[in-house]
């Protein structure tokens, strides 16, 4: 057993400090190389996470770009995206207009009534003069291309349903004012949004896979106001201080259903805290790799339930930030009861979990939407996480 530990140290000590020298792109491009220049067959490519193993081994995943649709697991795994309608190809990254939006934009995509695919002809940073309020049944598919949304306000759902954002780089997301912008359900809307890099409001039916997330202004991805049905997945994160905020407040009730898997992520260098922090729900954080938090990883107040399942908790060197967990806004009496359970997680230089309420499957079932794979898993996958380098007609 401890030669077993060490071993693991080491392999994950060694990830982390890998991940930490690259800058996300450089670590998408190495991703790109290693498949650009060894044709693996179907079999060899495959790694054990289900939802990569659903595509990424398939050299025609551009011609077969709405296979990934149904490649979700978790609570989003129903989310379909625009699989049963058109392909758009955006093709101008400027132009933003949030009121008009101009043919060609990412702006007159997302905002269609009918189920569209949404993919792009070029490298492209779009940077948005407001919000991007996508309309139900899209899905945004960078694949193929470096594709950023950065340096102004960035992604929102409101009210929708169905929506599937995958293989985007989100950065540098700002804070917008009140201004007018096309709103799916209203028509117009003239909110300003907080500088979130995806915010979930309202919505179900969500899955945001193998994207990159940094340096926002408020969260990178935050779901409220009775959202629901959501898969996180394969993502890496990185500097940032409040990562997932899940549930708007104590007192908002609707968040009471609200369901959400935190799976195969990558959580890298620099984050602070709220790697999620859950109010109400019930919450799935599986085969994640956490390489280190400044305050604590997993969060919440108002009895949220909390699964934790196979990931690896890797601490920081800092003693005072050792512990997984934090039981927020409450007396001890009270958090005792709400059902925090760590089972197959790999505790790593110092980290610990404070479990409370109970232990038994029968308290989770609710918290629980797919099996956890060993923590001996994510060597091999973890270092996928985060937006890909794909080339067509080679396996990605
Ligand atoms: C949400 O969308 C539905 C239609 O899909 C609409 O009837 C309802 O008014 C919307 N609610 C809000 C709060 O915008
Ligand atoms: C250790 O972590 C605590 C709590 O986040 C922080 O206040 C302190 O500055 C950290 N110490 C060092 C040496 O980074
Ligand atoms: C951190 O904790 C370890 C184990 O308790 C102790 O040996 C070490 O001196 C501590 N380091 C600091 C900087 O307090």
């Amino acid at each position: 057993m401890p030669t077993l530990y060490l071993f693991s140290l080491v392999i994950f000590l060694h990830a982390a400090s890998t991940f930490s020298r690259h800058l996300p792109e450089e670590v998408s491009e190495a991703a790109g190389r290693y498949y650009s220049t060894t044709q693996l067959d179907r079999e060899q490519c495959r790694t054990g996470n289900p939802m990569d193993d659903c595509w990424r081994c398939d050299p025609e995943w551009d011609t077969n770009r709405r296979r990934l649709a149904d490649c979700a697991v978790g609570f989003g795994k129903s989310a379909i995206g625009g699989r049963d309608g058109e392909v758009y190809v955006v093709t101008d990254s400027d132009n933003d207009d949030p009121v008009n939006p101009t043919p060609g934009t990412l702006r007159h995509a997302a905002i269609q009534e009918e189920p569209l695919w949404i993919i792009f002809d070029h490298d492209m940073v779009i940077s948005l003069n407001e919000q991007l309020l996508i309309n139900s049944y899209k899905t945004i598919d960078g694949r193929g291309h470096d594709i950023q949304i950065a340096h102004g306000p960035c992604i929102t759902l409101h009210n929708v349903s169905n929506v599937i954002i995958h293989n985007i780089y989100i950065h540098d997301c700002l804070p917008s004012g009140y201004a007018a912008v096309w709103d799916p359900s209203l028509q117009y809307t003239s909110g300003g949004s907080d500088g979130d890099g995806i915010s979930i409001f309202s919505s179900r039916d969500v899955w945001i896979d193998h994207c990159t997330l940094a340096n926002c202004y408020d969260g990178l991805i935050d779901a409220t106001y009775g959202s629901t049905a959501i898969t996180i997945s394969n993502n890496y994160m990185l500097h940032h201080n409040e990562v997932m905020l899940m549930g708007h407040s104590d007192e908002f009730l609707d968040d009471k259903n609200m369901q959400v898997t935190i799976a195969f992520n990558y959580f890298g260098e620099g984050l602070v805290q709220r790697i999620p922090r859950c109010r109400h729900g019930y919450f799935h954080v599986v085969n994640n790799v956490y390489s280190g938090w400044e305050m604590y990883a997993i969060g919440g107040s108002a009895s949220p339930t909390i699964n934790s399942q196979g990931n690896v908790y890797i601490a920081l060197d800092n003693n005072s930030t050792k512990e997984v967990t934090k039981h927020e806004n409450s007396l001890d009496e009270e958090w005792k009861s709400w059902n925090w359970r760590s089972e197959g997680d790999m505790m790593l230089n110092g980290a610990f979990f404070t479990p409370s309420g109970e232990e038994a499957s029968a308290s989770y079932i609710k918290a629980s939407s797919m099996a956890a794979k060993p923590t001996s898993l994510l060597t091999k996958t973890a270092q996928y996480a985060g937006s890909l380098s794909c080339q067509v007609g080679q396996a990605c």
